[in-house]
Protein backbone atom coordinates (compact mmCIF):
# COMPACT_ATOMS: atom_id res chain seq x y z
CA UNK A 1 0.00 0.00 0.00
CA UNK A 2 1.09 3.47 -0.55
CA UNK A 3 2.74 5.48 2.19
CA UNK A 4 0.15 8.19 2.06
CA UNK A 5 2.96 10.54 4.57
CA UNK A 6 5.52 10.03 1.89
CA UNK A 7 3.73 10.90 -1.00
CA UNK A 8 2.28 13.68 1.22
CA UNK A 9 6.18 14.98 1.12
CA UNK A 10 6.68 14.07 -1.99
CA UNK A 11 4.29 16.12 -3.49
CA UNK A 12 4.58 19.63 -1.11
CA UNK A 13 8.56 19.06 -2.45
CA UNK A 14 7.35 19.20 -5.77
CA UNK A 15 5.02 22.34 -5.47
CA UNK A 16 8.02 23.98 -3.10
CA UNK A 17 10.50 23.27 -5.63
CA UNK A 18 8.03 25.31 -8.87
CA UNK A 19 9.57 28.11 -10.06
CA UNK A 20 6.72 29.27 -12.03
CA UNK A 21 3.07 28.76 -12.99
CA UNK A 22 3.58 26.63 -15.76
CA UNK A 23 5.68 24.35 -13.80
CA UNK A 24 3.11 24.71 -10.62
CA UNK A 25 -0.02 23.38 -13.08
CA UNK A 26 2.52 20.32 -14.17
CA UNK A 27 2.52 19.22 -10.70
CA UNK A 28 -0.60 19.78 -10.09
CA UNK A 29 -2.02 17.86 -13.22
CA UNK A 30 0.88 14.96 -11.68
CA UNK A 31 -1.22 15.19 -8.52
CA UNK A 32 -4.67 15.77 -8.63
CA UNK A 33 -5.35 15.51 -12.58
CA UNK A 34 -7.44 12.63 -13.81
CA UNK A 35 -4.57 10.08 -13.84
CA UNK A 36 -2.62 12.15 -10.92
CA UNK A 37 -1.15 10.43 -8.42
CA UNK A 38 -3.74 11.24 -5.36
CA UNK A 39 -6.76 10.61 -8.20
CA UNK A 40 -5.23 7.20 -8.60
CA UNK A 41 -5.02 6.48 -5.34
CA UNK A 42 -9.01 7.46 -4.75
CA UNK A 43 -9.82 4.79 -7.94
CA UNK A 44 -8.88 2.02 -5.52
CA UNK A 45 -11.42 3.06 -2.68
CA UNK A 46 -14.12 1.08 -5.21
CA UNK A 47 -12.29 -2.61 -4.25
CA UNK A 48 -12.09 -1.95 -0.37
CA UNK A 49 -14.40 -3.13 2.66
CA UNK A 50 -16.60 -0.56 3.68
CA UNK A 51 -14.39 0.03 7.12
CA UNK A 52 -11.44 -0.54 5.32
CA UNK A 53 -12.73 2.59 2.65
CA UNK A 54 -13.92 5.39 5.52
CA UNK A 55 -10.94 5.16 7.43
CA UNK A 56 -8.84 5.28 3.91
CA UNK A 57 -10.95 7.65 2.12
CA UNK A 58 -10.56 10.16 5.07
CA UNK A 59 -6.62 9.87 4.71
CA UNK A 60 -6.72 10.28 1.30
CA UNK A 61 -9.09 13.41 1.46
CA UNK A 62 -6.73 14.82 4.51
CA UNK A 63 -3.97 14.31 1.97
CA UNK A 64 -6.01 15.67 -1.44
CA UNK A 65 -7.21 18.66 0.72
CA UNK A 66 -3.38 19.48 1.95
CA UNK A 67 -2.39 19.46 -0.87
CA UNK A 68 -4.37 21.42 -2.98
CA UNK A 69 -3.86 24.02 -0.60
CA UNK A 70 -0.26 24.09 -0.71
CA UNK A 71 -0.83 24.78 -4.41
CA UNK A 72 -3.14 27.98 -3.76
CA UNK A 73 -0.72 29.00 -1.62
CA UNK A 74 2.37 28.46 -3.94
CA UNK A 75 0.29 29.95 -6.91
CA UNK A 76 -0.66 33.50 -5.16
CA UNK A 77 3.31 33.83 -3.88
CA UNK A 78 4.11 32.87 -7.83
CA UNK A 79 1.93 35.37 -9.04
CA UNK A 80 3.05 37.92 -6.15
CA UNK A 81 6.34 37.59 -7.46
CA UNK A 82 5.68 37.92 -11.24
CA UNK A 83 3.61 41.31 -10.30
CA UNK A 84 6.69 42.24 -8.50
CA UNK A 85 9.03 41.81 -11.19
CA UNK A 86 6.86 43.33 -13.93
CA UNK A 87 6.53 46.61 -11.39
CA UNK A 88 10.44 46.91 -11.07
CA UNK A 89 11.28 46.43 -14.98
CA UNK A 90 8.60 49.06 -15.48
CA UNK A 91 9.29 52.18 -12.88
CA UNK A 92 9.26 55.50 -13.89
CA UNK A 93 11.26 57.98 -12.99
CA UNK A 94 9.34 60.72 -11.77
CA UNK A 95 12.66 63.45 -11.26
CA UNK A 96 13.44 63.12 -14.91
CA UNK A 97 11.75 66.29 -16.75
CA UNK A 98 8.82 66.52 -18.02
CA UNK A 99 8.52 66.35 -21.99
CA UNK A 100 7.16 70.04 -23.19
CA UNK A 101 3.51 69.63 -24.04
CA UNK A 102 2.24 72.74 -25.99
CA UNK A 103 -1.70 73.19 -24.15
CA UNK A 104 -4.05 75.28 -26.61
CA UNK A 105 -4.59 79.01 -25.20
CA UNK A 106 -7.21 82.12 -25.87
CA UNK A 107 -5.65 83.67 -28.88
CA UNK A 108 -4.30 86.88 -27.69
CA UNK A 109 -7.08 88.70 -30.12
CA UNK A 110 -10.07 86.74 -29.18
CA UNK A 111 -8.86 87.79 -25.57
CA UNK A 112 -8.68 91.49 -26.16
CA UNK A 113 -11.77 90.92 -28.18
CA UNK A 114 -13.52 89.47 -25.12
CA UNK A 115 -12.40 92.43 -22.99
CA UNK A 116 -13.52 95.21 -25.29
CA UNK A 117 -16.92 93.06 -25.18
CA UNK A 118 -17.02 92.55 -21.61
CA UNK A 119 -16.41 96.31 -21.50
CA UNK A 120 -18.98 97.86 -24.08
CA UNK A 121 -21.76 95.28 -22.72
CA UNK A 122 -21.24 97.32 -19.51
CA UNK A 123 -22.01 100.25 -20.85
CA UNK A 124 -25.28 98.88 -22.88
CA UNK A 125 -24.05 98.26 -25.95
CA UNK A 126 -25.18 94.79 -27.39
CA UNK A 127 -23.22 93.04 -29.63
CA UNK A 128 -24.09 92.89 -33.73
CA UNK A 129 -22.96 90.91 -36.70
CA UNK A 130 -23.00 90.56 -40.11
CA UNK A 131 -21.04 88.53 -43.01
CA UNK A 132 -17.03 88.37 -44.20
CA UNK A 133 -18.17 88.37 -47.75
CA UNK A 134 -20.16 91.73 -48.70
CA UNK A 135 -21.07 93.32 -51.56
CA UNK A 136 -20.71 96.73 -52.75
CA UNK A 137 -23.56 98.49 -51.28
CA UNK A 138 -23.15 97.15 -47.40
CA UNK A 139 -19.57 98.18 -47.38
CA UNK A 140 -19.28 101.16 -50.11
CA UNK A 141 -22.40 102.82 -51.37
CA UNK A 142 -24.68 102.67 -48.26
CA UNK A 143 -22.55 104.21 -46.61
CA UNK A 144 -21.67 106.95 -49.18
CA UNK A 145 -18.70 106.50 -50.56
CA UNK A 146 -18.52 108.19 -53.75
CA UNK A 147 -18.38 106.12 -57.20
CA UNK A 148 -14.70 106.57 -57.78
CA UNK A 149 -13.43 106.57 -54.60
CA UNK A 150 -9.84 105.36 -53.72
CA UNK A 151 -10.74 103.11 -50.67
CA UNK A 152 -12.64 100.89 -53.66
CA UNK A 153 -9.94 100.06 -55.74
CA UNK A 154 -8.13 96.91 -56.40
CA UNK A 155 -4.79 97.83 -54.14
CA UNK A 156 -6.86 98.32 -50.62
CA UNK A 157 -10.06 95.56 -51.25
CA UNK A 158 -9.78 91.79 -52.37
CA UNK A 159 -12.62 91.44 -54.93
CA UNK A 160 -14.16 88.07 -55.51
CA UNK A 161 -14.67 86.97 -59.47
CA UNK A 162 -17.70 89.14 -60.69
CA UNK A 163 -21.23 87.04 -60.83
CA UNK A 164 -22.95 86.51 -64.19
CA UNK A 165 -24.79 89.61 -63.55
CA UNK A 166 -22.00 91.57 -62.95
CA UNK A 167 -21.82 91.96 -59.29
CA UNK A 168 -18.44 91.77 -57.38
CA UNK A 169 -18.89 90.91 -53.95
CA UNK A 170 -15.24 91.42 -51.50
CA UNK A 171 -14.39 90.53 -47.92
CA UNK A 172 -15.25 93.40 -46.00
CA UNK A 173 -12.73 96.04 -45.74
CA UNK A 174 -14.14 97.33 -42.08
CA UNK A 175 -16.93 95.99 -39.91
CA UNK A 176 -18.77 99.43 -40.68
CA UNK A 177 -21.25 97.23 -43.08
CA UNK A 178 -22.53 95.74 -40.09
CA UNK A 179 -24.02 99.32 -39.20
CA UNK A 180 -25.97 99.34 -42.21
CA UNK A 181 -27.76 96.28 -41.80
CA UNK A 182 -28.58 96.95 -38.28
CA UNK A 183 -29.73 100.43 -39.36
CA UNK A 184 -32.08 98.33 -42.03
CA UNK A 185 -33.34 95.47 -39.72
CA UNK A 186 -33.65 97.86 -36.83
CA UNK A 187 -35.70 101.04 -35.27
CA UNK A 188 -33.69 103.49 -33.00
CA UNK A 189 -32.65 103.64 -30.13
CA UNK A 190 -29.83 101.62 -31.45
CA UNK A 191 -26.65 100.84 -29.31
CA UNK A 192 -24.44 98.18 -30.92
CA UNK A 193 -20.74 97.15 -31.30
CA UNK A 194 -19.69 94.53 -34.28
CA UNK A 195 -16.39 92.93 -33.15
CA UNK A 196 -15.38 91.11 -36.35
CA UNK A 197 -12.87 89.69 -39.05
CA UNK A 198 -12.07 92.44 -41.94
CA UNK A 199 -9.77 92.10 -45.16
CA UNK A 200 -7.15 94.86 -46.68
CA UNK A 201 -4.34 94.02 -49.14
CA UNK A 202 -1.67 95.75 -46.70
CA UNK A 203 1.24 93.69 -44.41
CA UNK A 204 3.82 95.19 -42.87
CA UNK A 205 4.67 95.37 -38.91
CA UNK A 206 1.09 97.33 -37.88
CA UNK A 207 -1.01 96.03 -40.83
CA UNK A 208 -1.91 92.49 -41.65
CA UNK A 209 -3.93 91.36 -44.43
CA UNK A 210 -6.39 89.98 -42.25
CA UNK A 211 -7.37 91.89 -39.09
CA UNK A 212 -10.35 92.39 -36.69
CA UNK A 213 -12.83 95.18 -35.85
CA UNK A 214 -14.81 96.39 -33.26
CA UNK A 215 -17.25 98.91 -35.02
CA UNK A 216 -19.40 100.76 -32.88
CA UNK A 217 -23.04 102.50 -33.34
CA UNK A 218 -25.21 104.79 -31.57
CA UNK A 219 -28.72 106.28 -32.66
CA UNK A 220 -30.76 108.15 -30.76
CA UNK A 221 -32.83 111.55 -30.44
CA UNK A 222 -30.07 114.46 -29.41
CA UNK A 223 -26.86 112.34 -29.99
CA UNK A 224 -24.10 114.32 -30.51
CA UNK A 225 -19.81 114.48 -30.28
CA UNK A 226 -19.64 114.81 -26.56
CA UNK A 227 -21.41 111.60 -26.20
CA UNK A 228 -19.15 110.21 -28.39
CA UNK A 229 -15.77 111.49 -26.65
CA UNK A 230 -17.26 110.08 -23.02
CA UNK A 231 -17.81 106.55 -24.82
CA UNK A 232 -14.49 106.25 -26.29
CA UNK A 233 -12.02 108.23 -23.21
CA UNK A 234 -14.42 105.69 -20.63
CA UNK A 235 -13.74 103.18 -22.87
CA UNK A 236 -9.98 103.48 -22.86
CA UNK A 237 -9.83 104.23 -19.45
CA UNK A 238 -11.53 100.78 -18.82
CA UNK A 239 -9.47 99.12 -21.50
CA UNK A 240 -5.71 100.14 -20.26
CA UNK A 241 -6.94 99.79 -16.71
CA UNK A 242 -5.34 103.26 -15.74
CA UNK A 243 -6.87 106.97 -15.58
CA UNK A 244 -3.63 108.16 -16.47
CA UNK A 245 -4.30 107.66 -20.37
CA UNK A 246 -4.07 110.86 -22.41
CA UNK A 247 -6.18 110.92 -25.61
CA UNK A 248 -6.50 113.47 -28.39
CA UNK A 249 -9.11 113.42 -31.04
CA UNK A 250 -7.67 114.42 -34.70
CA UNK A 251 -9.80 115.64 -37.92
CA UNK A 252 -10.00 112.95 -40.44
CA UNK A 253 -12.10 112.23 -43.02
CA UNK A 254 -14.27 109.23 -43.62
CA UNK A 255 -16.97 109.33 -46.58
CA UNK A 256 -19.77 108.36 -43.88
CA UNK A 257 -19.28 110.52 -40.94
CA UNK A 258 -19.45 114.22 -40.72
CA UNK A 259 -17.57 115.18 -38.73
CA UNK A 260 -14.88 112.84 -38.39
CA UNK A 261 -12.13 112.18 -36.09
CA UNK A 262 -9.47 109.69 -35.09
CA UNK A 263 -8.81 109.21 -31.94
CA UNK A 264 -4.51 108.89 -30.89
CA UNK A 265 -3.24 107.44 -27.14
CA UNK A 266 -0.04 109.44 -26.17
CA UNK A 267 2.51 106.87 -25.39
CA UNK A 268 6.22 106.54 -25.05
CA UNK A 269 8.10 104.89 -27.50
CA UNK A 270 11.52 105.09 -26.39
CA UNK A 271 13.40 101.75 -25.86
CA UNK A 272 11.87 99.53 -28.09
CA UNK A 273 8.49 98.96 -26.12
CA UNK A 274 5.33 101.15 -26.29
CA UNK A 275 4.18 102.03 -22.86
CA UNK A 276 0.80 103.40 -22.19
CA UNK A 277 0.30 106.69 -20.31
CA UNK A 278 3.79 108.40 -20.46
CA UNK A 279 5.53 109.72 -22.86
CA UNK A 280 5.81 112.15 -26.18
CA UNK A 281 4.61 109.45 -28.88
CA UNK A 282 0.67 109.61 -30.11
CA UNK A 283 -0.36 106.25 -31.55
CA UNK A 284 -4.00 106.09 -34.00
CA UNK A 285 -6.18 103.58 -32.62
CA UNK A 286 -9.49 104.37 -33.97
CA UNK A 287 -11.84 106.12 -37.03
CA UNK A 288 -14.66 107.86 -35.70
CA UNK A 289 -17.39 110.46 -35.86
CA UNK A 290 -21.61 111.19 -36.51
CA UNK A 291 -22.90 108.85 -38.65
CA UNK A 292 -23.46 111.11 -42.08
CA UNK A 293 -26.92 112.25 -42.94
CA UNK A 294 -26.43 110.60 -46.14
CA UNK A 295 -25.71 106.83 -44.38
CA UNK A 296 -28.91 107.49 -42.41
CA UNK A 297 -31.07 108.33 -45.28
CA UNK A 298 -29.75 105.48 -47.39
CA UNK A 299 -30.94 103.14 -44.01
CA UNK A 300 -34.27 104.91 -44.40
CA UNK A 301 -33.88 106.66 -40.90
CA UNK A 302 -34.88 110.50 -40.48
CA UNK A 303 -31.61 112.53 -40.13
CA UNK A 304 -33.61 115.13 -38.48
CA UNK A 305 -35.56 113.20 -36.08
CA UNK A 306 -32.25 111.26 -35.52
CA UNK A 307 -28.56 111.58 -34.81
CA UNK A 308 -25.61 108.97 -34.45
CA UNK A 309 -21.99 108.20 -33.51
CA UNK A 310 -19.99 105.58 -34.96
CA UNK A 311 -16.14 104.28 -33.92
CA UNK A 312 -14.06 101.31 -35.73
CA UNK A 313 -11.27 100.41 -33.26
CA UNK A 314 -8.43 97.93 -34.28
CA UNK A 315 -9.03 94.93 -31.82
CA UNK A 316 -4.93 93.20 -32.99
CA UNK A 317 -3.14 97.14 -32.36
CA UNK A 318 -5.22 97.63 -29.17
CA UNK A 319 -3.83 94.27 -28.02
CA UNK A 320 -0.63 94.61 -29.53
CA UNK A 321 -0.39 97.51 -27.29
CA UNK A 322 -2.07 96.48 -23.86
CA UNK A 323 0.41 93.40 -23.86
CA UNK A 324 3.76 94.45 -25.52
CA UNK A 325 3.95 92.40 -29.00
CA UNK A 326 6.05 94.33 -31.03
CA UNK A 327 5.05 93.17 -34.42
CA UNK A 328 1.53 92.27 -35.80
CA UNK A 329 1.98 89.73 -38.12
CA UNK A 330 3.27 87.26 -35.39
CA UNK A 331 -0.13 87.40 -34.30
CA UNK A 332 -1.18 85.36 -37.52
CA UNK A 333 2.03 83.18 -37.95
CA UNK A 334 0.73 79.87 -35.82
CA UNK A 335 4.15 79.92 -34.24
CA UNK A 336 3.93 77.79 -30.99
CA UNK A 337 6.10 79.10 -28.92
CA UNK A 338 4.51 82.80 -29.24
CA UNK A 339 1.30 81.35 -28.93
CA UNK A 340 2.69 79.61 -25.36
CA UNK A 341 3.77 83.52 -24.75
CA UNK A 342 0.98 85.03 -25.38
CA UNK A 343 -1.88 83.30 -25.24
CA UNK A 344 -4.37 83.19 -22.55
CA UNK A 345 -5.75 80.63 -19.76
CA UNK A 346 -8.89 79.50 -21.22
CA UNK A 347 -10.52 79.50 -17.30
CA UNK A 348 -9.04 83.25 -18.02
CA UNK A 349 -12.44 84.83 -19.19
CA UNK A 350 -13.17 88.78 -19.06
CA UNK A 351 -15.47 89.84 -17.30
CA UNK A 352 -16.17 93.09 -14.84
CA UNK A 353 -16.74 90.92 -12.00
CA UNK A 354 -13.20 88.68 -11.81
CA UNK A 355 -11.10 91.46 -13.81
CA UNK A 356 -10.53 92.48 -17.70
CA UNK A 357 -6.79 91.24 -18.07
N1 LIG B 1 -14.53 102.00 -40.88
C1 LIG B 1 -13.44 102.89 -40.52
C2 LIG B 1 -12.11 102.19 -40.84
O1 LIG B 1 -12.10 101.01 -40.98
C3 LIG B 1 -13.47 103.25 -39.07
C4 LIG B 1 -14.68 104.05 -38.70
C5 LIG B 1 -15.80 103.43 -38.23
C6 LIG B 1 -14.68 105.44 -38.81
C7 LIG B 1 -16.91 104.17 -37.86
C8 LIG B 1 -15.78 106.17 -38.45
C9 LIG B 1 -16.90 105.55 -37.97
O2 LIG B 1 -11.10 102.82 -40.96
Amino acid sequence: MTDLTTLEADVLAQVAAAGDLAALDAVRVSALGKTGSISGLLKTLGAMSPDERKERGAAINVLRDRVQSALNDKKAALEAAALDARLASETLDLTLPAPHRRRGSVHPTMQTMDEMIAIFAEMGFAVAEGPDIEDDFHNFTALNFPEKHPAREMHDTFFFNPKESGERMLLRTHTSPVQVRTMVSQKPPIRIIAPGRTYRCDSDATHTPMFHQVEGLVIDKGIHMGHLKWTLETFIARFFETDAVTTQFRPHHFPFTEPSAEMDVQCDRSGGEIKIGQGTSWLEILGCGMVHPNVLRACGIDPDEYQGFAFGMGVDRLGMLKYGMPDLRDMFSSDGRWLDHYGFSAFAAPNAASGLS
